[in-house]
């Protein structure tokens, strides 16, 4: 076991993973680690850099000169792609179609995971992502494995995405979350699987609300 506490919570796209994570690190006071954001950037700096998605040899050279930045902001957090806030352009349709397969490369994956168990080293934390409790932090004293229904999580997104003037219909937002499921359950390397000492927690049907208390009653469990 670890001195400091380690939460991981792993699961499909739009689970809640994020929106559970960031308030229990705030009642917490715990370091949130977002490490889809992380896949999210390189994909990013690989667009930025005029690079196919494809082009894995030419990704993997960009890593070593590759920053990622989080800041804590007002509502949530920042992200920064060497210097550059890219918050907002990370959420992107481009960026989410092809992420799946940015982050299926060995050598990505290996930088990164590197990358957060620094950050997990020496302090409190709670990370989200698809291998947090199986790759990432073995040990964690928490794993939480969160899912819902492939209908409701693709409702969540459409709700989130009206916010923000996005106007993919429900149908096509069901698509492409099926499809990335499939990518990250089915990749060679950590695909997206419960850890056996995980435990699993159904969001179907229940409000963040809820979810954030039955979360919070396993970690009081756990301590
Ligand atoms: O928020 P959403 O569920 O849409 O995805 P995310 O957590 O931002 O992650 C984006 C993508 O990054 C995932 O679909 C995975 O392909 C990849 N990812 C990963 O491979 N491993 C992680 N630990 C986190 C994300
Ligand atoms: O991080 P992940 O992709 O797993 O999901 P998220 O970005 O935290 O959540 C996707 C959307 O579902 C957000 O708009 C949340 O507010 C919403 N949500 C919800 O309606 N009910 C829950 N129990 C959890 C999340």
């Amino acid at each position: 076991m670890t001195k400091n506490f380690q939460i991981a919570i792993d699961g499909p796209a739009s689970a809640g993973k994020s929106t559970i994570a960031k308030i229990l690190a705030t009642n917490l006071k715990y370091v949130y680690v977002d490490t889809g954001a992380m896949y999210r950037a390189i994909t990013l700096a690989a667009s930025r850099a005029g690079l196919s998605y494809e082009a894995e040899e030419e990704i993997i050279a960009l890593l070593p000169k590759t920053v990622i930045r989080f800041e804590p902001g007002t509502p949530g957090q920042r992200v920064f792609l060497n210097d550059d806030e890219v918050t907002e352009v990370i959420r992107s349709t481009e960026v989410t179609n092809n992420v799946s397969l940015v982050s299926s490369y060995a050598a990505v994956r290996e930088d990164l995971v590197s990358r957060q168990r620094n950050i997990a080293n020496s302090q409190n934390v709670i990370m989200d992502g698809r291998d947090i409790g199986t790759t990432v932090l073995p040990n964690a004293q928490v794993k939480i494995f969160l899912v819902a229904s492939v209908s409701e999580r693709a409702q969540r997104r459409y709700k989130e995405n009206l916010t923000k003037g996005m106007t993919t219909s429900l149908a096509d937002l069901e698509k492409d979350i099926s499809v990335r499921d499939y990518k990250d359950s089915h990749r060679e390397i950590s695909p997206l699987v419960q850890a056996k000492d995980a435990i699993l927690v159904d969001t179907t049907g229940q409000s963040i609300e809820e979810v954030v208390s039955k979360i919070t009653e396993i970690i009081k469990n756990n301590q």
